[in-house]
């Protein structure tokens, strides 16, 4: 059985789409790809649809990540296939909470900042959604902070 990972965030065009393509990133160089699943989604469905923020996929690519998802909304079946589902913020981890339909469910929501080891500063992943440049890269320097712990983990489960 695949370890199934949903990374959640409000829009699904910025940071949880580049979480999954950078944590897809590392999981292919480690060799992990046959024990891995991820998929991200949005609180929000109103960009359903859509491809990564032009601006996000920019950045990324910059780093050798390729963001290729499509947004969707996170759903209450999400909860079943997935083992972990990682909010970038407490809004996102609050409305998750909402949505789960028992308590099973709710014990497979995580904050994504209890992965991060380097910037333990940040108590979330701030939106980029109205900032500049710096915004984006502050996002994918974060992610890359978690998502190698993530992978670590990962990793040592074996
Ligand atoms: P994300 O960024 O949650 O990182 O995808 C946002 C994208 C869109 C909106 C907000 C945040 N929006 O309000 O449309």
């Amino acid at each position: 059985m695949k370890q199934q990972i949903l990374f959640v965030c409000l829009g699904n065009i910025c940071r949880s789409p580049a979480a999954e393509a950078m944590m897809q990133t590392l999981v292919d160089r480690e060799g992990l790809s046959d024990r891995v699943y991820l998929d991200s989604a949005g609180t929000y469905g109103g960009h359903a649809g859509e491809r990564a923020d032009a601006r996000m996929r920019r950045a990324a690519a910059a780093r050798g990540i390729d963001i290729t998802h499509r947004s969707r909304q996170v759903r209450e079946e999400d909860f079943e296939r997935f083992d972990m589902v990682i909010a970038m913020d407490d809004n996102n981890y609050e409305a998750l909470f909402r949505l789960a339909p028992n308590r099973e469910a709710q014990f497979k929501i995580y904050r994504f900042r209890e992965f991060l080891r380097r910037h333990t500063d940040w108590s979330y992943i701030p939106d980029p959604y109205y900032e500049g440049h710096e915004g984006f890269e502050l996002v994918l320097d974060l992610l890359e902070d978690g998502c190698a712990t993530l992978v670590e983990e990962l990793k040592s489960r074996g």
